[in-house]
Formats: C-alpha cells, structure tokens, sequence
C-alpha cells in the first residue's frame, strides 16, 4: 500500500529532477519571472541565454493622485492585476505553465505587503506545477538587466561596475561573477529617484516625477541655478564631515533637495511658474553630476573600464549621455529594462541556485537588503 508521504517524495524528486545536476540553472528552457516589489506588477517569460520572450510591466496609475506608492493600495492592486499580467506574459511568450522551467520571483528589498502579493503567486505556481523556485534581490534585477539578449544588444559580462540609481535605492555595484555583487558606495539618505520625485512635487509635477523633470528640464538652462553636488571636493576649511564624505563613493541627494526647496521659496508665484524649467534643468544636472562623479571615482579606483547602469533613474536621457563620455565600455539597457520589469528578475534567476519544492514553501519577503551577496 502506499504511504501518504509517497507522493510528496516523488514530487519532491521530480521537482529535483527538474533542477538537474548543477546548481545552476543556466541550461534551464523558460523561466517564468514575477516582480512585484513597488508599484508594477510585472511577469516576463525569459529564455535560458537571456532571451525576452515576454516582459509585461502593468504600472498602477492610482498612485498618482497621491503624490507617491500607498503601500496598502498598490499590495491591492497587485492582487487584481497579478493573474492577468501572469496570463499576458505566458501568451505573448507563446507559451503555457507546463512549458516552464523555474518559477523566479523578487523576494525584497520592497514594499512587504507588495513583495507577498509576488511570492505567494509565485510559491502557489511552483509547488502546483512541481517547478522550482528561485528567490531573487530586486538589486540583482536591477544588475541582470545587463544580461538578457536583445536584438540590437548582446549580454554584457562580468567584470563591470553598474551604477543602480532607482526610486529607492542608489548603489554602485562591483560585479565580478553574474550571480553576485559587491557594493562599493551607497546612499545615506535618500535614492537619487526619491529625489527626481521629490523635486518634480515642489514644482508642481505630478508621479511619478523622474520622467515628468526630465521633460520639463529639457526646455530649461541648466546653469541657471548653482546647487550643491554632493561629493564634490571642497576648498580647504569647507568641513570635516564634507572632506570625510567626498573620500567614499557614497551618495547624498538630502542637500540637493534642500537647496531646491530654498530656491523655490525665494521666488514669488510668478517667477516661479516663469523659472519653472530653468529649476529642474539644475536641478536634474546636479543630481546627475552627482551620480557621474562618483562613477567617475569608482572606475579610477577599482581599474574596470567596463560600466553599465540600471533602475529607473538610468532610462533619464541626461544620465545615459553623461555616463557615455567616461570612456569606459558602455553598456545601457533599454529604458523599459531600466525601470522595475520581471524579465531581470528572470535573468538574476538563471545565474542563481534554485530551490526545490517544497523548500521554497517556508521562505519569506524581506522589506531591507538581508538577501544582497557580498
Ligand atoms: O527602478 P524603478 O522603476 O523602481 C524602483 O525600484 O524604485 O525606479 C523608479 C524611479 C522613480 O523614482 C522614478 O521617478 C525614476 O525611477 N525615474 C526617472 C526616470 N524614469 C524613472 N528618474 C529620472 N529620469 C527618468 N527618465
Ligand atoms: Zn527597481
């Protein structure tokens, strides 16, 4: 007779057949990407070689009333969304859940109640399909975008610095192997994208603000006003905490937002609706300089001439062009592969061990950095 835990067993083995001999998963056919870390709810389908076969990104536009992500409004919205993205991704990679692989999902750093809409889908697929699963740090999308294949761009190997500049995080990344990374600065305050945010709401823009700053900057002049870029050596006497800072390669973007605020209160509404433009062009240079000096820095000092960018900020055209007059080999992923997608989830996915059912079933969403490989 059988015993009840047969059949868990054999799914168990077939599940670990499915994870073949090696640990890694880059003979893997199709990985089904999910990625609900913030405010898009995202599924790709991505071939093992880096292949986007699929990469639906459905961006919740209820958020824009509020100025910024509602956390429990965009886990909602997620719940609505997510079997329907999932659907979409499937059938435009002309493909069903049969035919997949591995089963990847962002596991943190997030929004908690955002990042459990994805990986409860995620586990309930796997553990229905016997797949495995691979549990991915968002960051490490973020870097994997920089090895999926696309028509008009090969994959770009490692070693490589990648600056990810994205609306929570701002990170210089040392990327030696593909599944891994080493931070060698990061932000002390907020993320360069907070602060395009930001700067868009105190000149009346709406949000998300990169994109709506970026349009408006690009009819201004951005000398017009001198604000501080952080990072920048200073004379000598200008303090020690300043000297201290511009010796890391870390970023700090609460000065540039402050100085703003202080430019925008010293005009009258007038002048303010008439220097507009001329604001968020400074504005968006400074933060811009800010991130390129410290690239800069990090290629003098690490010695890899190779960089490449990625997170929401990277798709600001500014940024894309200043970083292409480093002189170090460039490689910038399409806009749509810069901002929060799946397909990079799936890419980090086929670097990384994988976990077999029903191990995954235990495993949980992290709102901090607790996953980052050293
Ligand atoms: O990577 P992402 O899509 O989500 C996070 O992981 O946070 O990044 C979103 C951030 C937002 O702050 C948004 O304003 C910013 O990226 N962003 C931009 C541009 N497009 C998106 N910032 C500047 N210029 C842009 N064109
Ligand atoms: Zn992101």
């Amino acid at each position: 007779m059988a015993h009840p835990g047969d059949a868990r067993r054999d799914a168990c083995r077939r599940s670990e057949r499915r994870l073949g001999v090696s640990a890694r998963n880059a003979e893997r056919r199709l990985v089904l990407g999910i990625e609900t870390s913030c405010d898009d709810t995202c599924a790709a389908v991505v071939q093992s070689g880096g292949v986007v076969r699929s990469n639906v990104v459905s961006s919740q536009l209820v958020h824009e009333r509020f100025g910024g992500v509602v956390p429990e409004v965009a886990s909602r919205h997620h719940l609505e969304l997510i079997n329907l993205v999932l659907a979409r991704a499937l059938e435009e990679g002309a493909t069903d859940l049969g035919e997949v692989d591995l089963v990847a999902v962002t596991r943190g750093p997030g929004l908690i109640g955002a990042l459990l809409v994805g990986l409860s889908t995620a586990k309930a697929l796997a553990a229905s399909h016997m797949l495995p699963l691979v549990p991915v740090d968002h960051l490490h999308g973020h870097v994997a975008a920089n090895f999926l294949a696309l028509a008009e761009l090969e994959p770009f190997d490692p070693p490589f610095l990648c600056l990810i500049a994205s609306g929570g995080h701002t990170l210089l990344a040392d990327v030696r192997e593909r599944d891994r990374f080493g931070v060698l600065g990061t932000t002390l305050d907020d993320a360069a994208g907070e602060a395009f945010d930001k700067g868009a709401r105190m000149l009346g823009l709406g949000f998300p603000g990169g994109p709506a700053l970026e349009r408006l900057a690009q009819e201004g002049d951005e000398h017009a006003f001198e604000l501080p870029v952080p990072g920048r050596r200073k004379r000598p006497g200008a303090g020690v905490a300043r000297e201290a800072f511009a010796r890391t390669l870390d970023f700090s973007f609460a000065g540039i937002k402050t100085a703003l605020w202080q430019r925008v209160n010293a005009l009258s509404d007038d002048e303010l609706q008439a220097r507009r433009a001329d604001l968020a062009a400074s504005y968006q240079a400074a933060i811009v300089e800010a991130l390129v000096l410290r690239v800069r820095q990090a290629l003098e000092a690490s010695g890899i001439d190779r960089l490449a960018i990625g997170g929401g900020v990277a798709a600001n055209g500014l940024l894309r062009e200043r970083v292409s007059e480093l002189g170090a080999t460039l490689h910038v992923p399409p806009r749509a592969l810069c901002t929060d997608n799946a397909a990079m989830i799936a890419a980090a996915a086929l670097e990384l061990p994988a976990l077999a059912y029903p191990d995954y079933l235990s495993i949980d969403a992290f709102a901090g950095a607790e996953l980052r490989a050293a």
